[in-house]
């Protein structure tokens, strides 16, 4: 568990695709908003484009391709290992494609977390911003929380919302929430570094307070990245 983190903060980041969160988390640091360090970024894809932002600012990369390794459990050893060699504090899920095994969540349990595109605990698992749509909602959003064994299920750490506009795409909804995460992962990022989050049982506390469904909302910045 995470109690007294030492700063900077030791991260490593899962990706598998474009690595946009990633960006925001590098940018962060880059301009001193976030103490923290990535150690490593491992993707289970080799052309995933996070890999070549990781490279371009020095970072360490590593990928661990599914088709070596006979099955799930095998391969979560094998991305436990390659973790644990570079001793984070923290494991950060930036659109990592994969169900984790049990085994692999409770190896990392208080300092695994995740970002998923809607206001959990609505539209667990894919497409989230079509089915915020085809269910009427008029707000949708943005969630970083702890993982636990259960998809998309752990302790809330922080959100925020955006409004869903009359005559929106799943596209310019995705793009808009897109938008949102690069403020609230480098912000969930900074309490944790800070040593302000706290997971006691399967409840978050920010300062010694209970995060709840009312208090666990920031807004969105004007001057979105
Ligand atoms: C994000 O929408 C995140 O919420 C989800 O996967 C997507 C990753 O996007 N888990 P990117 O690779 O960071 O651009």
């Amino acid at each position: 568990m995470l109690t007294n983190p030492v700063q900077p903060l030791a991260i490593v980041v899962l990706i598998s695709g474009d690595g946009s969160n990633l960006q925001a988390i590098i940018d962060n640091i880059a301009s001193g908003q976030l103490s923290a360090k990535l150690v490593a970024v491992i993707s289970n894809r080799d052309q995933a484009y996070g890999l070549e932002r990781a490279r371009r600012h020095g970072i360490p990369t590593q990928v661990i391709a599914a088709t070596l390794h006979p099955d799930r459990t095998a391969y979560d050893q094998a991305l436990m290992q390659c973790i644990d060699s570079y001793s984070p504090q923290l494991i950060v899920l930036a659109g990592f494609m994969r169900i984790l095994t049990t085994e692999f969540v409770q190896h990392y349990a208080g300092r695994l977390i995740n970002i998923h595109p809607s206001l959990l605990p609505k539209h667990k698992g894919l497409h989230t911003h079509q089915r915020a749509l085809d269910a009427g909602d008029n707000e949708h959003g943005a969630t970083v929380h702890f993982v636990t064994p259960e998809l998309d299920s752990g302790p809330i750490i922080l959100q925020m919302k955006v409004p869903i506009l009359p005559n929106d795409t799943a596209e310019e909804l995705q793009q808009r929430v897109h938008q949102a995460e690069h403020q609230l992962y480098p912000e969930a990022l900074r309490r944790i570094a800070t040593g302000r989050v706290q997971l006691r049982g399967d409840i978050v506390y920010v300062d010694n307070s209970p995060v709840t469904a009312i208090n666990r909302f920031i807004e969105l910045a004007n001057h979105a990245k």
